[in-house]
C-alpha cells in the first residue's frame, strides 16, 4: 500500500480545531482509496514560542523537510502580539516559507453555486466566478532588505530579482494554459519601479505563452474590478503583498473566508493551508468553519501526492454538504437546513468522501 507523511502543523487559534477535521477527512479516505497517512505533528508560531522559545524551532525546520506534504492550521493571537518582530508567530511562517522555498502560492476564490446567497454581493455578480490568484510568497516587501524602525522613521523596501519574477509567472502561465487562458498581472507600475520590472518581465515571460492572452491592472483599480465584476479574471498574478490583500478581498465573493484553500508550492515539499487566519475570538468553541482547511487537504492529495481522485471526492462531499443544507455559523444564515459545529461538519463531509 502506498503510504506518504504528512508534516501537521495545528498552530494557534482554531488551528488545531480544524486541523482535527482535516485528518479525520483524510483518515476516512485513504482508507478507502487504498493509500496510508503517516502523520508528524510539529510547532510553529504562538504554541512554539509556548513551548520552545521561538516561532520556528529548527525541529520544524528539518522535520518538514522529510514530509510529502505539509498541512498547516493557523498562527497568530493577542497572546503574543506585544512580542518584538522577530519573536511573532507571523515570523515563524514567514521563515518556514522561505526555509521550503514555498515561491508560488496558489489561492483559488470560487463561488459555489449552493452559496451564492452568501455573499455580500448579488448573486448575478458571482454566481461561476472561477479566479485563481498566484501569488508571489518569499520575495517583494515582505523580505526585502533593508528594513528598520529606527527613533524617528522606518522602513521596508519592495525588491524583486529577475529570477523571483520569472519563476512565479512561468507557474501562473502554466495554470492559466490548463485554464481558460487569460492572465492578469497586477501592479503599481504608475508608481513603483519594481511594478514596471515585474511588468516587462511578465512581458518577456508572455511570448513562450502566444495562447494566453495577458493583461496588466494596477492594484487599485484590480481592487475595485475584483468587487465590481469579478468574472472577468481568470488567473490573477501577483506580487506578495499585493496578492496577500486580494486574495482576501476575493475571498468575500465566495460568502466566507472560511472557504477557501491555498497551496504554496516551489522548490520541494509543499505547503498546504486555510487562507484565513487564527480567529481568537472564537478559538475553542468548535464553532469555526473547518471547510477550508478540508479543502487544503483535498489540494494536498491533487498537487502534492498525486491522488487526484480522493481530492475529487473530498471536493464532491464539500459540495453536497453545502446543497443539502450544512452550514457552519459563518455562513448559517443562508439556505441553511442544519448550523453545524466544527466537528459536526467534519463527520458529513467524512461521511460523504469516504462513500
Ligand atoms: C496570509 C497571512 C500571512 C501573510 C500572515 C499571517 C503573515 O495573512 O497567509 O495571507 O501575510 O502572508
Ligand atoms: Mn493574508
Amino acid at each position: 500500500m502506498k503510504s506518504y507523511k504528512i508534516g501537521i502543523i495545528k498552530g494557534d487559534g482554531i488551528g488545531p480545531e480544524i486541523i482535527d477535521e482535516a485528518i479525520k477527512v483524510l483518515d476516512a479516505i485513504s482508507v478507502k482509496q487504498g493509500f496510508n497517512l503517516k502523520y508528524e505533528e510539529m510547532l510553529l508560531g504562538g504554541a512554539a514560542i509556548d513551548e520552545t522559545g521561538v516561532p520556528l524551532p529548527d525541529e520544524t525546520i528539518q522535520g518538514v523537510k522529510k514530509c510529502d506534504a505539509v498541512l498547516f492550521g493557523a498562527i497568530g493571537g493577542p497572546k503574543w502580539d506585544k512580542l518584538e518582530r522577530h519573536l511573532r508567530p507571523e515570523t515563524g511562517l514567514l521563515g518556514l516559507r522561505k526555509e521550503m522555498g514555498t515561491f508560488a502560492n496558489l489561492r483559488p476564490a470560487m463561488v459555489y453555486d449552493e452559496l451564492v446567497n452568501a455573499s455580500s454581493l448579488k448573486p448575478e455578480v458571482i454566481k461561476g466566478v472561477d479566479i485563481m490568484v498566484v501569488r508571489e510568497l518569499t520575495g517583494g516587501i515582505y523580505f526585502g532588505q533593508p528594513r528598520a524602525i529606527e527613533e524617528d522613521r522606518a522602513y521596508n523596501t519592495m525588491v524583486y530579482t529577475r529570477e523571483e519574477v520569472e519563476r512565479i509567472a512561468v507557474v501562473a502561465f502554466e495554470i492559466a494554459m490548463k485554464r481558460n487562458k487569460r492572465i492578469c498581472s497586477v501592479d503599481k507600475a504608475n508608481v513603483l519601479e519594481v511594478s514596471h520590472f515585474w511588468r516587462d518581465i511578465v512581458e518577456e515571460v508572455a511570448k513562450n505563452y502566444p495562447e494566453v492572452e495577458l493583461s496588466h491592472m494596477y492594484v487599485d483599480n484590480a481592487a475595485m474590478q475584483l468587487i465590481r465584476a469579478p468574472k472577468q479574471f481568470d488567473v490573477i498574478l501577483t506580487g506578495n503583498i499585493f496578492g496577500d490583500i486580494l486574495s482576501d478581498a476575493a475571498s468575500m465573493l465566495s460568502g466566507s473566508i472560511g472557504l477557501l484553500p491555498s497551496a504554496s508550492t516551489g522548490k520541494g515539499v509543499g505547503l498546504f493551508e486555510p487562507i484565513h487566519g487564527s480567529a481568537p475570538d472564537i478559538a475553542g468553541q468548535g464553532i469555526a468553519n473547518p471547510l477550508a482547511t478540508i479543502s487544503s487537504a483535498s489540494m494536498m492529495l491533487r498537487y502534492a501526492l498525486g491522488e487526484s481522485k480522493a481530492a475529487d471526492k473530498i471536493d464532491e462531499a464539500i459540495k453536497r454538504a453545502l446543497s443539502e443544507g450544512y452550514r457552519t455559523g459563518d455562513i448559517g444564515d443562508y439556505d441553511a437546513k442544519e448550523i453545524c459545529t466544527c466537528s459536526q461538519m467534519g463527520d458529513i463531509i467524512a461521511d460523504y468522501a469516504s462513500r
